[in-house]
């Protein structure tokens, strides 16, 4: 090697390094501009909802926040922070987004373990085999014409709505990115439908008809978490349920989905990818229904050529005992973040509220560790430990 070479190698080298401390101080510098005006937000946040605390940053004020052990201030607070048009720009608020979600995957998880050993027992299957949807990814049936008429009826009498980003229940997880053009086009390629009394009672109806099958076949008891009725459109939009994906709900979540209208190529339908591969195409006259893994088996949605396809979606969790009642939680709701058994029995420390609010003070507290976990692993009780 010339000593030319070696002069350009030592001068490439610097500069790398000097790049690469260059992008770390611009990375320094976004985090402490949005933790800045974080803070101010914040600050305003609280202040709306009555809450002023003489603090230096946003940790201190979580912190005084938590410390007030008033939920409903504190719901009210989380809540408006979890404003996607808002806050989409914050890192804090994606990070808030992700560290819930991590512990929300592993919390569910671990819940629909306990569910499914809970039914194996109680109903004395063998451990060996596995429930039909483990085994399959999906169930499927049809519904009587009677009924999907009468369902059909009452979906065209419910209110239309949009599809908007703050519509969803405390504590649950929601679709983080309707904002900008991903509302426009969510609002393009379908029509939405507020559940009316009538559609929920109808279809507590037909779950209650449903329910020994469908346990049967998640191999777990359940609840209803969500209903949206809605029809897709006509429509290829650049996003959408027409792409081949996967859900993001937990590992033990499944939709059931109930053709209102005739399904094929031409009025539209819906391809499943079962975990044998194979491709499973709902077809044929009004009131096919899918029972399906929505997270773990690959779907998509194939538009209507002319005419919209209407369709009833419901959303199950895993629960101990099932409950068939048709809760509607707005219609950007996804999930509960973290499973709330009912609090008849647990009180304290390990009651559903309780551990619900942990979960959320360990999800902010990473959000502003920049999800370095080292940093809340010790004190886990202790939203902020420095202080
Ligand atoms: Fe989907």
């Amino acid at each position: 090697m010339t000593i030319r070479h070696f002069a350009t190698r030592v001068v490439r080298k610097i500069g790398r390094t000097l790049m690469g401390v260059g992008v770390n101080l611009q990375a320094a510098n976004d985090n402490r501009n949005d933790e800045r005006s974080f803070f101010q937000e914040l600050t305003e946040i609280c202040k709306q909802h009555g809450f002023v605390a003489v603090v230096p940053d946003s940790k201190g004020l979580l912190k005084a926040l938590f410390d007030t052990a008033d939920i409903k201030l504190i719901t009210k607070v989380l809540r408006t922070i979890d404003d996607p048009v808002r806050f989409n720009g914050s890192r804090i608020y994606w990070d808030y987004f992700n560290a819930r979600s991590l512990l929300s995957y592993a919390s569910w998880d671990i819940f629909t373990a306990h569910c499914m050993s809970r039914y194996a027992q109680e109903h004395a299957t063998s451990p060996s085999v596995l429930p039909l949807i483990e085994r399959t990814g999906l169930s499927h049936g049809v519904l009587s014409e009677e009924r999907t008429n009468a369902l059909l009826e009452e979906y065209l009498a419910c209110e239309r709505i949009s599809y908007e980003p703050m519509e969803y229940s405390d504590y649950f997880m929601f679709n983080p990115w309707i904002f900008g053009d991903c509302k426009k086009e969510f609002n393009q390629f379908a029509v939405y439908r507020a559940s009316s009394d009538r559609i929920k009672a109808l279809i507590k109806e037909v779950l209650d008809e449903m329910q020994p099958m469908l346990e049967a076949d998640m191999g777990h008891g359940f609840s209803v978490i969500g209903v949206k009725p809605f029809e897709l459109c006509p429509l290829h939009t650049s996003i959408g349920p027409h792409m081949w994906h996967k859900d993001s709900h937990p590992a033990g979540c499944k939709k059931l989905m109930i053709y209102l209208s005739e399904t094929s190529a031409e009025s539209g339908t819906t391809e499943y990818e079962q975990y044998d591969g194979i491709t499973y195409t709902v077809g044929g006259r009004g009131g096919q229904w899918v029972l399906f893994s929505n997270s773990r088996v690959k779907h998509r949605g194939i538009p209507p050529e002319s005419k919209n396809r209407p369709i009833i979606e419901v959303t199950f969790m895993p629960a101990l005992i099932t409950d068939t009642t048709i809760v509607d939680n707005g219609i950007n709701s996804g999930y509960p973040w973290f499973p709330m058994p009912d609090d008849d029995v647990v009180t304290g420390y390990f009651s559903a509220q309780e551990t619900v609010m942990r979960m959320l003070q360990r999800s902010m507290q990473l959000a502003l560790e920049n999800g370095n976990t080292g940093n809340v692993s010790d004190g886990i009780d202790n939203m902020i430990k420095r202080y």
